[in-house]
C-alpha cells in the first residue's frame, strides 16, 4: 500500500491543526503544543480553541471546535478530563479525522466508563482516537511536532512508539546528544482506539522511516500486532523492549497503566517469532537501532554461515567483543587463510590474523584504514567490528578519520559498528563517526551487541521470507 493511501496518513500529514484547550498561560501544556506546532515549522493551518481568549501566539482563537470555518484534520485536546466528551462531540460535528487526547484522568486512573463513551463518540462520528493519556505525537518529515516536549530533535529515519510518554519526551532531546535521528515519536497512551498494531502499520510502508522502536507494556490485541508486525518486519527492523521482566516490573506496569503487562517470556518469544528483535534497555534500543538505520541490511542466502570480522589494536577489547557476539548467537568464525595472508602482509609477525585480526598497539592510523578496506573488500566478511583503545600512535579523530575514508574509498557496503576506548577526544571521534552515520559506540561490548542486532534481522528477515514463500 502506498503511504497516500492508508487511514493515518492525514494523522501524519495533516493540513490543519486544532490546538484544543491552547492556553494563554507559556507555563500550561496546551500552550506549549501550540508553541512547538509554530516552532517546528510546519506548514499547514494552525488553529488555538479557547473560549476565553481572542488570540494566543499571534494567532485568531476559536471559542470551539465547530467555530472554525474551514476543516480541520487533526485536533490536539489538552483540557481537564470532564471536558473531553463535549470536546469529542464538537469533534465529531466539525467533521475531525483524529483527535489527540493529552488528557490524563481515564482507564488509567480506574475511569475505563469515560474512556469507552469517548470512543464510542468517536465510533459514532468516524474519527480516530490516539491516547488519551498522551504527551503527543511528532513527524519530522511533515515537520511536525504536537508534543509538550522540546522544540527541537534530530531528523532522521527512526521511529519509536511508546507506551510511556515520558520516554517520549525524553527522547526528544536525547535525539540532539545522541545522534539518533528520528522520522516519528509517538506517545499512545491508553491506547482507548489507535494502537501499536495501527501505528506500525503505517510506519511499515513509511517511506521516510527505516527502523521503528516499540516500548510496550501491554497489549489489548496480542494477534493483530504479531500479524502486523510480521509483514512489517520481513521489509524493516522492529525492535521491542517489552517491559516488565522482573514480578516487580510487571507490578510497576500494571500500576502505571492500570493493566495486567502478562507474562515477559511468553510475549518475548511471540514477537521473536513474529520477527521482532527484542532489546532489554533502552540503551540496548537506540545502539541496536543506530546500527539498522545506519547500515546495509545484508540479506544473505544462508544466514547461518553469516561472518563477522572483528578487527582491534587491543587484545582485551576483541576478546569482551568475541564474547559478547558469541553470547548473542553469533558466531565469530576464523578467518579463512586468503584472508588472514592479506592482514599478515600488512601486519608485523607477531599479530594475530585469525578473527579477531589484532593491529597491535603499534598499530597507527593507516594500519585501520587499510584493514578497513580490506574486510569491505573481501567476499568472507559480512560484517565488521573495529575496536580502537586509545594509544599515542594513532589519536581518535584521525583513527575515526581513517575508518570514515576507508568507507569513503571501499563503499560503505557492509555493516559496521566501531568502539572507541579512552579519554575525552574519544567522544568527539565518536560524534563525527556518528555524524557520518557510522554507528561508534564508547565500550567493545555496546559495538557488539549493536552489530549482533543486525546479524539477528539477518536472520529473521531470512525466515519470515522463508515462511512466507513456503505458504
Ligand atoms: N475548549 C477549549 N479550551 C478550553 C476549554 C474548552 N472546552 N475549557 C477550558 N479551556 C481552556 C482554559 O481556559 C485554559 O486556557 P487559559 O489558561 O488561557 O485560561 C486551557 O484551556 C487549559 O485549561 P485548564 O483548565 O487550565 O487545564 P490545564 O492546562 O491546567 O490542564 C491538562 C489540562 C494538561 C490536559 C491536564 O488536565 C492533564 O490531564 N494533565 C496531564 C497531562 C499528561 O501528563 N498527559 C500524559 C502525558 S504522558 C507523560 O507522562 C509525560
Amino acid at each position: 500500500m502506498k503511504p497516500e493511501e492508508h487511514p493515518l496518513h492525514r494523522l501524519f500529514n495533516p493540513e490543519s491543526i486544532a490546538v484544543v484547550g491552547a492556553s494563554r498561560n507559556p507555563r500550561k501544556i496546551g500552550h506549549i503544543i501550540l508553541r512547538n506546532i509554530l516552532e517546528a515549522g510546519y506548514r499547514g493551518r494552525v488553529y488555538p480553541v479557547n473560549p476565553n481568549a481572542d488570540r494566543i501566539l499571534g494567532l485568531r482563537a476559536y471559542p470551539r471546535l465547530t467555530d472554525i470555518p474551514e476543516p480541520v484534520d487533526v485536533a490536539i485536546v489538552a483540557v481537564p478530563a470532564e471536558k473531553v466528551l463535549g470536546v469529542a462531540e464538537d469533534a465529531g460535528r466539525r467533521g475531525v479525522g483524529f483527535l489527540v487526547v493529552i488528557s490524563s484522568g481515564f482507564s488509567e486512573v480506574g475511569r475505563r466508563e469515560l474512556e469507552e463513551k469517548l470512543v464510542s463518540i468517536a465510533r459514532r462520528y468516524g474519527f480516530r482516537v490516539l491516547g488519551p493519556n498522551v504527551a503527543g505525537y511528532l513527524y519530522t518529515p511533515a515537520r511536525l511536532n504536537a508534543t509538550f516536549g522540546p522544540p527541537r530533535v534530530l531528523e532522521g529515519n527512526i521511529a519509536f512508539v511508546t507506551q510511556s510518554g515520558a520516554f517520549a519526551i525524553a527522547l526528544m532531546g536525547a535525539t540532539l546528544i545522541e545522534a539518533i535521528g528520528v522520522s516519528a515519536i509517538i506517545s499512545v497512551g491508553n491506547k482507548a482506539d489507535l494502537d501499536e498494531a495501527d501505528l506500525l502499520d503505517y510506519l511499515g510502508v513509511d517511506e521516510h522511516t527505516r527502523v521503528v522502536l516499540h516500548y510496550l507494556e501491554w497489549l489489548r490485541d496480542g494477534r493483530r500486532f504479531l500479524r502486523v508486525l510480521e509483514r512489517v518486519a520481513a521489509s524493516k527492523p522492529v525492535v521491542v523492549i517489552k517491559a516488565g521482566r522482573s514480578g516487580a516490573g510487571a507490578r510497576a506496569a500494571a500500576s502505571h497503566t492500570g493493566r495486567l503487562a502478562g507474562s515477559y517470556r511468553v510475549y518475548v518469544s511471540a514477537l521473536r517469532q513474529s520477527g521482532a528483535l527484542i532489546a532489554k534497555s533502552m540503551e540496548e534500543a537506540f545502539d541496536a537501532a543506530k546500527a539498522l538505520a545506519w547500515n546495509p541490511l545484508p540479506e544473505p542466502e544462508k544466514p547461518e554461515e553469516f561472518n563477522v570480522l572483528v578487527v582491534t589494536n587491543g587484545g582485551g577489547a576483541g576478546i569482551q567483543a568475541v564474547d559478547t557476539l558469541e553470547e548473542r548467537g553469533v558466531r565469530v568464525r576464523e578467518a579463512p587463510e586468503s584472508l588472514r595472508g592479506e592482514y599478515a602482509r600488512l601486519l608485523p609477525p607477531f599479530a594475530s590474523t585469525r578473527n579477531p585480526v589484532d593491529l597491535t598497539g603499534m598499530a597507527p592510523a593507516e594500519w585501520f584504514y587499510e584493514a578497513v578496506r580490506i574486510a569491505l573488500r573481501s567476499d568472507w566478511v559480512d560484517a565488521l567490528l573495529v575496536l580502537y583503545t586509545q594509544t599515542g600512535l594513532s589519536g581518535p579523530v584521525e583513527t575515526a578519520k581513517a575508518i570514515l575514508d576507508a568507507l569513503r574509498d571501499e563503499g560503505h557496503s557492509k555493516p559496521i559498528t566501531v568502539a572507541l576506548l579512552g579519554g575525552p577526544e574519544c567522544l568527539h571521534a565518536a560524534r563525527l563517526l556518528t555524524r557520518n552515520r557510522v554507528p561508534a559506540y564508547p565500550t567493545p561490548e555496546r559495538a557488539a551487541a549493536a552489530l549482533s542486532f543486525v546479524a539477528e534481522y539477518a536472520w529473521r528477515r531470512w525466515y519470515l521470507r522463508e515462511k512466507a514463500g513456503g505458504g
